[in-house]
């Protein structure tokens, strides 16, 4: 038996096992072989016993030796070939189709192909549903609450105020004025010249309905409130710093540089409308 250690690497027991295994190995008897004890020649600092046991080592073959250029290095008996390791048992977690450890991949690729497409889109679905959860949350914590929404609007019932009456209503904190008009105050708004106004609006621009005024009940100079059917011109009286409105809520005398405001407003049916 030769052992060739070409490596310099090797440590030096195997230098000394190399060197005890000779080549005066006789056959005895055509079955086995035997070492001259005689050979035997050992180092300083060398075990006698570790030396004789390596030697029966490698007669048996429990002891090996792997060198050489692109091979790493390896010494051990059988113990290295990790035969005795216990591997977990991961039947539990395996699918079905890749149970038998002789079955080809592609024989249950689509099997593996359509569990794992399945998994993606579950996941994918729950993921996208999390993402709408959170941005929904996110934006409803930062929009208007259900209180103020409710004040966003107002309806009013048109029937419960008598013609050529304004009534006042509070609306998003703001008194709102709902004039309704007479036939003649409608006939004296709609003649007057525009082009004489500090605000020049026609009086068609400011209703929907002839009949019915809907303005804010808010001074365009200092914001006072107003006062209904009084003035110079019979719509609105500032008696703040002395503003004269008509009865389209248009500015006409006084320190107030605008017409009376007109909010968003709308009809429903004959007898209602909602503003905001
Ligand atoms: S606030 Fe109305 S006239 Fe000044």
């Amino acid at each position: 038996m030769n052992v060739v250690a070409k490596s310099t690497n090797l440590s030096p027991f195997l230098k000394s096992a190399t060197t005890v295994i000779s080549s005066g190995i006789q056959p005895v008897s055509g079955t086995g072989f035997v070492l001259p004890a005689a050979k035997i020649v050992t180092k300083p600092g060398v075990d006698r016993k570790v030396i004789q046991s390596l030697q029966e080592s490698l007669i048996t073959g429990s002891l090996r030796v792997s060198s050489g250029l692109g091979v790493s290095l390896q010494t051990g008996q059988r113990r290295l070939a990790h035969t005795d390791v216990k591997w977990p048992d991961f039947s539990d977690y395996r699918q079905d189709s890749v149970q038998d450890p002789t079955s080809r991949s592609r024989d249950n690729a689509g099997n593996r192909k359509a569990f794992a497409y399945v998994l993606s889109a579950a996941t994918g679905v729950s993921c996208v549903y999390t993402a709408k959860a959170v941005v929904q949350s996110a934006v409803s914590a930062l929009s208007a609450t259900a209180d103020v929404l409710a004040m966003a609007k107002i309806e009013v019932k048109l029937n419960a105020i008598p013609e050529g009456k304004s009534a006042v209503f509070k609306w998003r904190g703001k008194p709102l004025f709902i004039r309704h008009r007479t036939e003649k105050e409608i006939a004296k708004e709609g003649a007057v010249d525009v082009a004489a106004l500090r605000d020049p609006q026609t009086d068609l621009e400011r209703v929907k309905d002839p009949k019915w005024l809907v303005v804010l009940g808010v001074c365009t100079h200092l914001g006072c409130v107003p006062i209904a059917n009084a003035g110079d011109f019979g719509g609105y009286f500032c008696p703040c710093h002395g503003s004269h409105y008509d009865a389209s809520g248009r500015i006409r005398k006084g320190p107030a540089p605008l017409n009376l405001e007109v909010p968003d407003y709308e009809f429903i049916g004959d007898d209602m409308v909602v503003v905001g």
